[in-house]
């Protein structure tokens, strides 16, 4: 068994490598490089959403570079169909039965490039597919392969040509990553790296890199899971839950600002997520810091202001900042 061969401090050792590759390709994104890794051993989909041009499908092109899992791209579009997503069932004449053609959903690694440009009929076939990890098509069911991921990107719902991504699948996503601009001197790094990339297409030399084997990514998340957390690290975690959807009991104005609060998926993601960070920090123990780090990313697509509140300028990610606030630490 691969997995055993490897000491725990070496199978850490490849995801902080992998970290470093990560972040000399995507400079500048430390937060977005964290959340790739953290998606990966916590096994969860991830939504990254930032304005053009930020490095979103370079970050996840990267990331699939470099683990040992089959990799594939699908553009959303406006006329995209759901059987673009799924595969279809094909007509063979000479066998006289229908044979399946999968669609691209059944690779390990999907990158969902720009999904909010795709009509909802499809999202719902691809956040369906996340949620159960089965296809049906044509009364049967096909079992989707392990891994599988999907890093999904998006650029904020005020460009146009967008549809929105139906509020309640949106829970399906393990977390929603916000990408920034880089800062001057990472800018400049950019720069280079650009003129870099360029020299060596044309001198036609692909860069070799080393791929994770899957039974290392296995074996890291069987240590992510086997991670101690005290009783009140994972009461913390319960009670941010449980005061998105109940915040009277801290605040009533906060309380009449959300119009729903997280789902216990909401929770088991906060924990796994803060887990996996742990497990990247070196420590075998969960922290409330842990908690607190990934909880603006783990729920604020889970957590909906009321219409009154979204009036006022209030999101997902400002109500979970007020939430953070306002449950005390352990
Ligand atoms: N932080 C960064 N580090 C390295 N390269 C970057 C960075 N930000 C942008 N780039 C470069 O900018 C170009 C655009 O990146 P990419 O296509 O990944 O953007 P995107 O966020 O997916 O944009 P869009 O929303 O338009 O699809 C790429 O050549 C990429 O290498
Ligand atoms: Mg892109």
């Amino acid at each position: 068994m691969e997995h055993a061969v490897e000491q725990p401090g070496q199978l850490q050792a490849r995801f902080v490598a992998l970290r470093e590759a990560l972040s000399e390709e995507i400079v500048g994104q430390p937060a977005l490089v964290d959340r790739l890794l953290v998606a990966l051993l916590a096994d969860g989909h991830l939504l990254v959403e930032g304005a053009p041009g930020l490095a979103k499908t370079s970050a996840i092109r990267a990331l699939a570079a470099r683990l040992d899992a089959e990799f594939a791209r699908l553009q959303f579009t406006p006329d995209l169909l759901p059987a673009d997503l799924t595969g279809t069932e094909i007509w063979r004449p000479q066998d006289g039965r229908f044979e399946f053609q999968a669609g691209p959903i059944f690779h390990p690694l999907l990158l969902a490039d720009e999904i909010n440009r795709a009509p909802a009929k499809v999202q719902s076939a691809l956040l369906e597919a996340m949620g159960e990890r089965q296809v049906t098509v044509g009364g049967r069911t096909y079992p989707l392969p392990d891994p599988f991921l999907v890093m999904a990107t998006q650029n904020p719902i005020e460009q146009e040509g967008t549809f929105p991504l139906p509020e309640a699948q949106l829970d399906r996503f393990l977390m929603h990553v916000r990408v920034g601009y880089p800062d001057a001197g990472a800018e400049a790094r950019i720069l280079q790296l650009a003129r870099e990339r360029a020299l060596a297409q044309l001198d036609a030399q692909p860069e070799a890199v080393e791929r994770m084997p899957l039974a290392a990514l296995f074996a890291a998340r069987r240590a992510v899971l086997a991670l101690h957390v005290a009783p009140p690290v994972e009461r913390y975690l319960v009670e941010l839950v449980l005061a998105s959807r109940d915040a009277a009991r801290y605040d009533t104005a906060l309380a009449a600002r959300i119009a729903w609060g997280a789902s216990p998926r909401g929770s088991i993601a906060l924990e796994r997520c803060a887990r996996a960070v742990a497990w990247l920090a070196g420590r075998d123990f969960v922290t409330p810091d842990d908690v607190r780090a990934v909880a603006p990313d783990v729920l604020r697509h889970r957590i909906l202001p009321s219409y009154e509140a979204t009036a006022e300028g209030w999101d997902g990610e400002r109500l979970v900042q007020a939430l953070l606030d306002r449950v005390p630490l352990p």
